[in-house]
């Protein structure tokens, strides 16, 4: 077998980390981390070290980890034919029974479901659909899409675009012309002193109409969002955001496209984001938890509204114009059928509500008082403690303390895993949707532990 040491050098020899400072992990500054196994919340590394992973991988393994249902339909699958694609009407048993259980679970208005690898390529996917979509309807110039500063949406060159995160611009020559940002739901930071949530929820939607006004309704095709704001420092949107969003979008008929990649399949404790907010998408973008990401596979849920007119356009233009040759891939549809099978039989979307009011409520607990805790949030098991020098007026720390990433490390040498979100002071809770109650009790005291030794 070969040593740690070995491994080590070979990494920082060969391999091209995504999210990674480049220069410090070739330097060896950076540890390189080979993880063996998992079950349940925990995983193991190389040397033995078992560790409960509150963030589910990059909150993925929504099943949790180890489950052999979803390693021998795989296996399965791989047996019997590994590989056939699904262009001009191909398909398994797998992809096409998969398509009708997701169909099956998604909104009443929702069509057909096209898939792809990733969430990046899924929305990638998507917004060539709005600018089809308009391009068949007559109307070539309404294509500029709105994404929300904070907002994640994967990192290609358009997806990259979507993202509202200055990293994943800056120096990539990023975002595109077509892509503006609107205002952050982000109650915490973006309110003025004194305001409701619900002003706060009317203003975002009156920036947003002010900036469609602006442009002019008819350049612009979609607006994409998600339901919580993931990568971007989880924040749940202030009460009456999606009302307000979605009336200032149906006014300037605009189309909404839901990025459920994190919130799809029950991490708030509602098998869909859309679902729980009252959100009426035209795509629904998903990927992460349809597989609890035991194969890559990710899909755009395409509404009744949308496919009528794509149908027009093939009917028009002949075949559409786009695929990839591991669409629908049998072992992703393989493993999403038993994944979610297993979602069903373990109970998990329920499991996600109740234990994340569990959760939200031992982090409030533990955290809510300390001085230097602006806020505790969360919906379902997506929760985040957000830090600062002060809460009241709110002083941020400045980003060079690193006070996130130091409480975030002091955790993991204590066995937890919790990800220090990477815009803000901000810990991010996100496990397995399988997680118990006294699982949980753990992450909080590792987590209270942390923040003791990191700020007193
Ligand atoms: C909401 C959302 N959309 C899209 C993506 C991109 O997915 P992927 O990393 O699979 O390309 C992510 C990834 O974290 C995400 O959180």
């Amino acid at each position: 077998m070969l040593t740690n040491d070995q491994l080590g050098q070979w990494d920082r020899e060969n391999f091209f980390h995504p999210s990674t400072h480049l220069a410090q992990h070739a330097r060896g500054d950076t540890p390189t981390r080979v993880i063996t196994s998992g079950e349940g919340v925990h995983i193991t590394d190389r040397d033995g070290r078992k560790m409960l992973d509150a963030f589910a991988g990059l909150y993925c393994v929504n099943v949790g980890y180890g489950r052999t249902e979803i390693a021998e339909a795989i296996s399965k699958q791989a047996h019997e034919l590994a590989y056939y694609h699904s262009y001009v009407g191909h398909g398994t048993e797998a992809s096409i029974t998969l398509a009708k259980m997701i169909l099956d679970r998604a909104p009443d208005n929702m069509s057909k479901v096209y898939f792809g690898q990733s969430g990046s390529d899924a929305n990638e996917t998507n917004i060539k659909l709005v600018w089809y979509f308009n391009n068949i309807l007559g109307r070539p110039e309404k294509k500029k899409i709105i994404s929300r500063w904070r907002g994640y949406h994967g990192s290609g060159l358009m997806t990259g675009s979507l993202t509202g995160l200055e990293l994943f611009h800056n120096k990539f020559d990023l975002p595109l012309s077509q892509v503006i940002h609107t205002e952050a739901p982000y109650y915490l930071r973006g309110a003025t002193a004194g305001m409701s949530e619900e002003e706060f929820a009317a203003d975002c939607a009156a920036k947003l109409e002010e900036m469609i006004l602006a442009e002019g309704p008819d350049t612009i095709a979609a607006f994409i969002g998600e339901p919580v704001l993931g990568t971007g420092g989880i924040v749940p949107p202030p009460t009456g955001y999606w009302p307000a969003i979605q009336a200032v979008l149906k006014k300037y008929d605009i189309l909404l496209i839901a990025d459920e990649v994190v919130t799809g399949f029950g991490r708030l404790g509602s098998m869909f984001g859309s679902e729980h907010y009252g959100i009426e998408a035209d795509i629904i973008t998903i990927a992460k938890g349809l597989t609890s990401a035991y194969a890559p596979l990710s899909g755009s849920i395409v509404s009744d509204k949308m496919w009528k007119v794509l149908e027009q356009g093939t009917d028009e233009n002949g075949a559409i114009g786009h695929g990839w040759t591991y669409s629908a891939h049998p072992i992703g549809a393989a493993a999403g059928v038993a994944n979610l099978d297993l979602i069903d039989k373990m109970g998990l979307v329920e499991n996600s509500g109740t234990t994340g009011s569990y959760m939200l409520n031992k982090l409030t607990e533990a955290f809510a008082d300390h001085p230097n805790v602006a806020q505790v949030r969360g919906e379902g098991l997506m929760c985040a403690v957000e830090f600062a020098e002060a809460k009241s007026p709110l002083n941020l720390y400045d980003p060079s303390r690193k006070i996130g990433p130091a409480i975030s490390a002091a955790m993991a040498e204590n066995n937890v895993i919790a990800r220090a979100m990477p815009q803000g002071d901000i810990i991010g809770f996100a496990p397995p949707l399988c997680i118990a109650p006294d699982e949980v009790d753990q992450v909080v005291s590792v987590a209270k532990d942390a923040v003791t030794k990191v700020l007193g």
